[in-house]
């Protein structure tokens, strides 16, 4: 695939950082290439040109290298010196060897050293390459000692860098469970870089005396080094200079062990704020000591307390006298029929299942072992204080977490377009219901996400009419499908100022993966509650806060102004920070189907929650729970920790190479509009003025300031395609052409877009074939017109224009009919959307009414409240356009005139809309049931 940056450029920035190991990986090869060439040629000026080439690419990689273990400093200087001596053909051998070293991934089984050209090195790599290709065979095992590096920043000689090195590579032992190398820098700077760039990184010792600037342009630091004052940072002492560094560490990659090793007196630095290491070394532990402490603190993170649970149950032997006669295989080992289970499957998953909770297992319905460990650690993982697995997906963690909370009567605060599951959470708990409108992107038929301003205005409503201390919660979608990100921290801030002890849901089903990456994280709802609660308690805040107190007095409360125009700040003295996130951790992160988890953040759950939540989750969780699914999620938050970060960036940058080659092809563009931010996100929620993340000159350098700033970003890793030029619209472009012909997967659709989601598992290949498949198509649709005859240009024109102009707007939330509104004396907006729900389980409360036939219609112009008995879900958008006890207006009725979808849930064609009789509402209006 081609690379914008040209590999052929001699730049060193690294601000590129987001494609750093495609750079990487492209220029060996490349490089590989180049001295291919190089030793066959025999043209002088070619071989100059080529030479310089090589000269570049070398001084590149050299860079990059510096902060990787291998190959090693000693590595690249061998390489110097086989260039300076133009011994190409020798530099080709070592560089051919390095590159498949690094692609088999030797390097991390053993020590490759290159000065070794001879066959039987080669030949180690060639077995390792091939061992590698089986690591997708179902046979083949990785139970080889995992490799990881550790950072070590000090200010070093070359030869005390090697000393270090030598010496703890002679620590190694066969038993030891991993197996690391050493990389070392000099400087504060070359240390962010060094985890920024090298996934590899899991420990991080920080030693003495090191400087501030790292020797390199290194711009790709520019957004984590603000604030930071360079001057300031050179005349800090060791500690503080120390403490600083891991405190930025834990910010990016908060997942690496730290330990200081220090040459202060001990109670100079005990006494400092050092939270953030695992561990103080004194300068004269010894080595073997900081061995065994670095391998146990990474063990901690690698350990799957309820997978090797189950794997233990697995391999002993039991006599099965309960339920689950599938349980070890039994019914199906000797079965004459179903043997093709365990053909397909494997034994292991049977020997796996069980209905026992005993045997070294552990409930989920009450945890003390293993699961309860295992939650612990995923707790540690997400940033949370309390996390709960889930084995029913986030379908039913969000009613549990809705059930824990809510009240009947309680008002919830309620993104209309999310998940239907808050829906029926919301009638299940008999919450008062107070919908809020996202904004609309009424070109591509679809919703974005609430505006903070609107949510404020809500609140402001309930204040001023007395009923705030009702509102219990604000319900939102983080990210949303489209990939619209909330600034999750403005939207806390500003609502606990109206209503300082308002609990927030943030339904996070799509967002998991956003913890392991230093961009995506701080628009997390832990990352961002433990943010708020710091905050809080910080003398800064106070100070802060007692100064916009000041300036807020002074203005006018009765003015909307007041609250709708400024950012509002809440009294840490009264202020509550209650935060609940769900995650379908099986959408993003691994896990099987099902797998999701509850995060809680909440200063109140232990006073006020905890029983209630035990209750609830004991309303929705199986008694049988799987626990496949529980392994998987304990194997997946495992992954995440040791490898998260390298996956969700390999993620975002295979995303963002296919959104480059959409936004630069020719060929593709006459067809396909990839939606940019400012597609997705209007002018007046981007804050930073950045409307697209990439530049052709610049790169990707725009998104971590949009994501720093604006009320919304959209997730690039979520590629929204609009294909209304086409003439096919989003449904028969999924099944038709994407699918059938294909075999190309994707989920979300609208009339006039398709959505194409990357995710940790997204090779480079699968973007390339991706983007073959749709210049394919755009060909073909070349050839289409083509060979069209006039008449069918027409026809094809008039689906275009249908697609790209014709397009419904999107109705608003219209309103719940008087009936089932509890506080309509008040004005309030909320319903009662479960005295709605089951008001139509009686037959004579209801009635159909088509819309086809102008029946409905008429009803309306008749002046009669047209009102709707069921929800009624169009898919695709699939959020509600009805919900029970909402008054159908106009432009819903328009809206689903319009839609072209085939299914409506909801809304059967022959009989027309479920509505409540006349009677039925005034009955209820009386106050009957
Ligand atoms: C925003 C949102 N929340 C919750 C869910 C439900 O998640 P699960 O499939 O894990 O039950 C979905 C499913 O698509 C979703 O999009």
């Amino acid at each position: 695939m081609s690379d914008t940056i040209g590999t052929d450029t001699p730049y060193t920035a690294l601000g590129f950082y987001h494609k750093i190991s495609q750079l990487r990986a492209d220029t060996w090869n490349a490089l590989k290439r180049d001295l291919g060439k190089l030793i066959h040629l025999k043209d002088d000026a070619q071989s100059r040109n080529l030479v310089k080439a090589v000269d570049i690419k070398l001084t590149r990689l050299e860079i990059i290298e510096d902060y990787h273990a291998f190959p090693s400093k000693e590595d690249f200087r061998h390489l110097w010196h086989l260039f300076n001596r133009q011994e190409y053909s020798l530099l080709e051998k070592v560089v051919k060897r390095l590159v498949r070293a690094m692609i088999s991934e030797s390097y991390r089984r053993r020590q490759v050293d290159l000065s070794e050209t001879d066959a039987d090195a080669e030949d180690l790599e060639t077995l390792d390459a091939l061992a590698q290709l089986r690591r997708g065979h179902p046979t083949s095992n990785s139970s080889s000692q995992p490799y990881f590096e550790v950072l070590i920043v000090d200010a070093m000689s070359l030869q005390e860098e090697e000393v270090v090195r030598e010496a703890f590579h002679n620590l190694r032992r066969p038993e030891d469970k991993f197996v690391y190398d050493v990389v070392t820098v000099r400087s504060f700077e070359d240390a962010l870089i060094a985890i920024l760039v090298n996934p590899n990184i899991q420990a991080c010792l920080i030693r003495y005396e090191f400087p501030y600037k790292s020797k390199y342009n290194l711009s790709a630091l520019r957004n984590y080094l603000e604030g930071i004052s360079e001057v300031e940072l050179e005349t800090k002492s060791e500690a503080e200079r120390s403490i600083l560094l891991s405190s930025m560490i834990r910010e990016i990659r908060p997942e690496i062990d730290q330990f200081l090793v220090t040459s202060g007196d001990v109670e100079v630095t005990a006494s400092r704020d050092i939270r953030h290491f695992n561990r103080i070394f004194y300068r004269e532990t010894d080595y073997i000591e900081q061995h065994h402490t670095i391998l146990r603190a990474i063990d901690n993170r690698f350990r799957t307390p309820f997978f090797d649970a189950l794997r233990e149950y697995s391999r002993k032997p039991t006599g099965v006298f309960h339920a689950m006669p599938i349980s070890r295989g039994k019914s199906i080992t000797r079965s004459h029929w179903a043997g093709q289970m365990i053909d397909f499957y494997g034994i292991n998953i049977f020997l796996a299942e069980t209905s026992a909770t005993s045997g070294g297992l552990d409930s989920l319905l009450q945890p003390y072992g293993p699961i309860k460990k295992a939650q612990e650690y995923a707790a540690r993982a997400f940033g949370s204080r309390q996390s709960f697995f889930v084995t029913n997906g986030t379908s039913t963690a969000n009613k549990i977490v809705v059930q824990a909370l809510v009240k009947p009567r309680d008002i919830v605060l309620v993104d209309r377009d999310c998940h239907k599951s808050h829906h029926y959470g919301m009638v299940l708990s008999g919450a008062h219901v107070a919908y809020l409108d996202s904004y609309p992107l009424n070109d591509y038929s679809m919703y974005g996400a609430v505006p903070l301003r609107e949510i404020k205005k809500t609140l402001l409503e309930y204040k001023r009419s007395g009923q705030l201390d009702k509102v219990k919660m604000l319900l939102l979608t983080n990210c949303t499908f489209d990939g619209v990100v909330y600034n999750v921290r403005r939207v806390m801030e500003e609502c606990l100022a109206i209503k300082p002890d308002l609990v927030f849901l943030w339904d996070e089903a799509w967002f998991a993966f956003a913890t392991f990456n230093p961009t995506y994280r701080p628009r997390t709802a832990m990352h961002a509650a433990r943010h708020l609660r710091d905050r809080y308690r910080s003398e800064e805040y106070a100070a802060e806060y007692a100064a916009w107190k000041e300036e807020f007095d002074q203005l006018d409360p009765d003015d909307d102004a007041t609250w709708l125009d400024r950012p509002l700040m809440p009294d840490p003295e009264t202020v509550r920070v209650r935060t609940y996130a769900t995650h379908s951790t099986h959408k993003t992160l691994t896990s099987l189907r099902q797998g999701s988890m509850i995060h809680v953040y909440d200063q109140d759950y232990r006073q006020k929650v905890e029983a209630p939540f035990h209750e609830a989750y004991m309303t929705h969780t199986s008694t049988s729970p799987n626990y496949q699914i529980l392994a998987s999620l304990d194997v997946g938050r495992m992954q995440a920790e040791m490898e998260g970060f390298e996956l969700v960036h390999s993620q975002v940058e295979a995303a963002l190479s296919l959104r480059e080659q959409l936004y630069t092809n020719p060929l593709l563009k006459k067809y396909f509009e990839v939606l940019k931010n400012s597609d997705l996100v209007p002018a007046e929620f981007r804050q930073s003025g950045v409307e697209t993340y990439y530049d052709p000159n610049a790169g990707w350098n725009k998104m971590e300031e949009a994501w720093a700033q604006d009320e919304f970003v959209v997730d690039p890793t979520r590629i929204t395609l609009s294909i209304g030029k086409t003439g096919i619209d989003g449904d028969a472009f999924k099944n038709d052409y994407l699918m059938n012909q294909y075999g190309i997967q994707i989920n979300k659709t609208s009339r006039n877009t398709v959505l194409f989601m990357t995710n940790i598992g997204t090779t480079r290949g699968a973007i390339a074939y991706l983007l073959d498949v749709l210049i394919k198509l755009a060909k073909s649709f070349d050839r289409r017109w083509e060979e069209s005859s006039r008449p069918e240009r027409k026809i094809i024109e008039h689906q275009v224009k249908s697609l790209t102009h014709d397009l419904p707007p999107l109705p608003d939330f219209s309103r719940f009919h008087d009936a089932f509104r509890p506080h309509v004396e008040a004005g309030t907006p909320d319903g009662d959307i479960r005295r709605a729900y089951f008001l139509s389980y009686d037959e004579e409360n209801t009635e159909y009414l088509r819309f086809d036939n102008g029946e409905l219609q008429r009803a309306m112009v008749a002046g009669r409240d047209v009102v709707s008995a069921s929800f009624v879900i169009p898919y695709p958008p699939g959020f509600p356009v009805l919900v029970p006890g909402q008054v159908i207006s106009e432009e819903i009725l328009y809206f689903l005139q319009a839609l072209d979808v085939k299914e409506i849930h909801g809304y059967r064609p022959e009989l027309g809309l479920i509505v409540f009789t006349e009677e039925a509402l005034l009955a209820t209006s009386e106050g009957a049931d």
